[in-house]
């Protein structure tokens, strides 16, 4: 992601939201084990703060092992320093990459996996729900919640056709989810479950809209998750921030707050949520 880890500590106000009313819903659903020694995974971990402040509550309480994984070391060290203790812990793991460091040390698998936010990252997903699956307990169940379409990937694209930010953003359909532009995401990632071998799934396209309101609160939300800023002088960022401004306006995402003086953002993006069994 790219972003410093402490600005997005302070600036997932949307990713929080999200999560939240996500896990009141599954917390019903999720299948809990009888003896309440469940141990649970969480896939983009970030900088923790969704795993501790909304998943651990939902836990039974004498869970066996809440773990968060992330492939962003500054965002593991981070998680660690504010939140490991006894039965929680974080390390370092590329979700579409090799997971045998996490198999060696928890060969026995986990009960739940969850992932919020982090899997439209990876283009290669195919292995990234292979791995979720073989890092599943043989009736284990796992809970993935991503963007399938957002405003801000057009955004991108707009952006990465000007001469001034095309260097900056070479790589830019890397950053744009997988499933954006296509019909049906829901149907897609339900064969992809399928394929995988999950017995049971349950995939839904959620409608959201979240405002921000005023250019401050977008501006940290946009820097907090904007991958391209990392090789731009604080002169270029603003500036990029001016035409990421320009661009929402032009593509009418936006309107005039009612006092006049600022800008109230109005997103509205689909969020892919899949339950699956094992
Ligand atoms: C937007 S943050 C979400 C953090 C947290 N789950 C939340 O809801 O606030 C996405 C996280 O996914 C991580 N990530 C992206 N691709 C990943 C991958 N292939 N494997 C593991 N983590 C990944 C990023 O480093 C980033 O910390």
């Amino acid at each position: 992601m790219n972003a410093p880890v402490t600005l997005y500590h302070r600036s997932n106000d949307v990713q929080r939201q999200d999560a939240k009313d996500i896990l009141d819903e599954y917390s019903k659903v999720i299948k809990w084990r009888k003896d309440g020694r469940d141990s649970l995974l969480d896939i983009g971990c970030g900088s923790g703060d969704v795993m501790i402040d909304f998943i651990l509550p939902i836990m039974p309480k004498n869970f066996s092992k809440l773990m968060g994984v992330d492939i962003a070391e500054d965002m593991v060290k981070h998680a660690k320093l504010l939140y490991q203790r006894p039965k929680i812990s974080f390390d370092k793991c590329n979700i579409a990459g090799d997971i045998k460091a996490i198999l060696v040390d928890h060969s026995e698998g986990f009960d739940h996996v969850t992932s919020f936010y982090c899997l439209h990252w990876e283009w290669n997903q195919k292995k990234a729900i292979k791995n979720i699956f073989d890092l599943l307990k043989h009736d284990g169940d796992c809970l993935l919640v991503f963007l399938a379409k957002h405003p801000i990937f057009d955004v991108y694209k707009k952006l990465s056709q000007n001469n001034k930010w095309a260097p900056f953003m070479e790589d830019v359909d890397r950053f744009i989810s997988p499933y954006h532009h296509r019909e049906n995401p829901a149907a897609d990632f339900n064969e992809l479950l399928k394929s995988t071998g999950f017995t049971t799934y349950n995939v839904k396209l959620v409608d959201k809209t979240y405002v921000y309101g005023g250019l401050n609160t977008l501006k940290r939300n946009v820097s907090a998750i904007n991958p391209f800023l990392v090789n731009m002088s604080p002169n270029e960022r603003e500036e990029f921030f001016e035409d990421y401004i320009k661009t929402i306006i032009h593509m009418n995402i936006s309107q005039k707050d009612e006092d006049e003086n600022d800008y109230k953002f109005i997103s509205s993006y689909k969020l892919l949520v899949a339950y699956a069994r094992k």
